[in-house]
């Protein structure tokens, strides 16, 4: 097992570079399926769920050639095999844009239910309808999600949810359908328009992306192509608010500041000097921050992906903030474990109650998910002590290189391995 360990209280200061988005990377991956070509990627995060999509892709016959630490080349043309199965999958909710790939390229998927992080329920109801509104008979049976179609025919889709990943699995599926798609209620996140220009980049023609209507033509080939994926606007987000908790100094560099544009929002708000260049944004926590409450939403609003690092933030604010999760339904699992580093924050549902505290101090947590991990790493950074935390292989799966990042802004923190015998010595 392995734990960050955090000596808490430094300022960050200095210049971190932010890597390329997980949540486009997960769905641009599976899409090279479609091109039955080579592509190469370039600004791929080195993240875990990146590792696991490579594998997927190599046991299905991929070849893939790693040209340097953050480009792929990958030759799908000798895939074969439409099935992906569960001990690849259950930890990775993303692996379901398998499903829309390969619906799009062989007509027919077998991909193993999805895992993931938990926070509540999860449905996959707004993907199986787009799924057979474009011609698929879907079936869900021993815990495999099999679609088939004979042919996939455009269609007008309406969305009940506005979902990231429906959005972009039908989009997948489409590119390859006849005659036209029409995705109303579309989900509208940077990284939606990010899979909409990697997929027209390979010939597909793909409209409205970042709106809500994406309309689809489908196309019968699909060549390869080059392609860099964007800066992760959630690494990049993460990064301003521990410069803000830990008052200090930092320039965040490769981001694309409109996509920060809400987390910006919020940080002035509290009283955070932001300002922002061409492709980096500098944030400098010179005070102690002002109370702010906020929900979260589909984008352009407050994304939910940051909604622990920023409870974070207002757990050390002057004043009471609330917290409105509008996306999850159970996305405050992480409070519990904040409260033992001396938070005073109360839940009821989806609403936190976020009393600010003058300080926090360090205690052994654990990382209940992705984002609660990088939450507590701001917290202990914050913190008068040391903080331990533990399970963090939820933190590893989207973040690149966390621990040397935070190193280099001047923070304390070590990754260790607690070896299984002593682990056995303490059971
Ligand atoms: N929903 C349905 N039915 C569906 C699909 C979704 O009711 O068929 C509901 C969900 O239950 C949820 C809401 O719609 O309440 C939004 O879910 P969405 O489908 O947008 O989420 P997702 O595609 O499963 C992606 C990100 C999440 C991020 C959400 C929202 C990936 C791999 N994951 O999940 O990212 O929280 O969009 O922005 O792209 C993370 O990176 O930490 C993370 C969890």
């Amino acid at each position: 097992m392995e734990k960050f360990i955090i000596h808490g209280g430094r300022k960050l200061e200095g210049e971190v570079v932010v890597s390329g988005a997980k949540n486009a990377a997960v769905a641009i991956i599976p899409a090279v399926i479609l091109s039955e070509d080579v592509c190469v990627l370039e600004n791929i995060p080195n993240i875990s769920d990146v590792f696991v999509l490579f594998k997927i892709l190599h046991e299905m016959g991929a070849k893939i050639e790693v040209l340097n630490k953050s480009t792929v080349r990958i030759d799908s043309r000798f895939i074969r095999q439409p099935v992906v199965p569960y001990e690849l999958t259950k930890y990775m909710r993303a692996s379901y844009y398998f499903i829309g790939a390969l619906l799009g390229r062989f007509s027919r998927a077998s991909v193993s239910m999805p895992g993931g992080c938990d926070f509540g329920v999860r449905p996959i109801d707004q993907h199986i309808k787009a799924f057979e509104s474009i011609g698929a008979r879907v079936n869900l049976e021993h815990g495999m999600i099999d679609v088939y179609a004979d042919e996939l025919v455009g269609n007008q889709i309406y969305f009940d949810v506005v979902s990231v990943g429906a959005t972009m699995n039908i989009m997948l599926a489409a590119v390859k359908a006849k005659g036209l798609t029409v995705i109303e209620n579309a989900a509208k996140e940077p990284h939606i328009v990010d899979l909409a220009n990697f997929l027209n980049s390979m010939g597909a023609d793909v409209r409205g992306a970042g709106t809500d209507v994406i309309k689809i033509r489908g196309v019968d080939h699909m060549h390869g192509a080059d392609y860099s994926i964007i800066p992760d606007q959630i690494e990049a987000g993460t990064y301003m608010v521990a410069a803000a908790a830990t008052r200090g100094d930092v320039l965040v560099k490769n981001v694309i500041p409109k996509h920060l544009e809400s987390i910006t929002a919020k940080l002035i708000k509290c009283g955070v000097e932001v300002e922002e260049f061409d492709d980096a944004i500098r944030v400098a926590g010179v005070k102690r921050p002002q109370k702010s409450s906020l929900k979260t939403m589909p984008h352009p609003g407050f994304p939910t992906d940051m909604q622990p690092q920023m409870t974070v933030l207002l757990s050390l604010a002057e004043g009471t903030s609330i917290v409105t999760e509008g996306v999850w339904d159970n996305r405050f699992r992480y409070v519990d474990e904040l409260r033992r580093m001396g938070a005073s924050v109360s839940v009821d549902g989806k609403v936190a109650v976020v009393e600010g505290v003058e300080k926090l101090t360090g205690a052994p947590v654990k990382a209940t998910d992705l984002r609660a991990g990088a939450a507590l790493i701001i917290a202990g950074l914050a913190a008068d002590g040391t903080t331990e935390i533990e399970d963090i292989n939820h933190i590893e799966r989207g973040y690149d290189d966390i621990v040397g990042k935070f190193t280099q802004l001047g923070a304390d923190i070590r990754k260790i391995e607690i070896p299984d015998s002593q682990l056995a010595q303490a059971l």
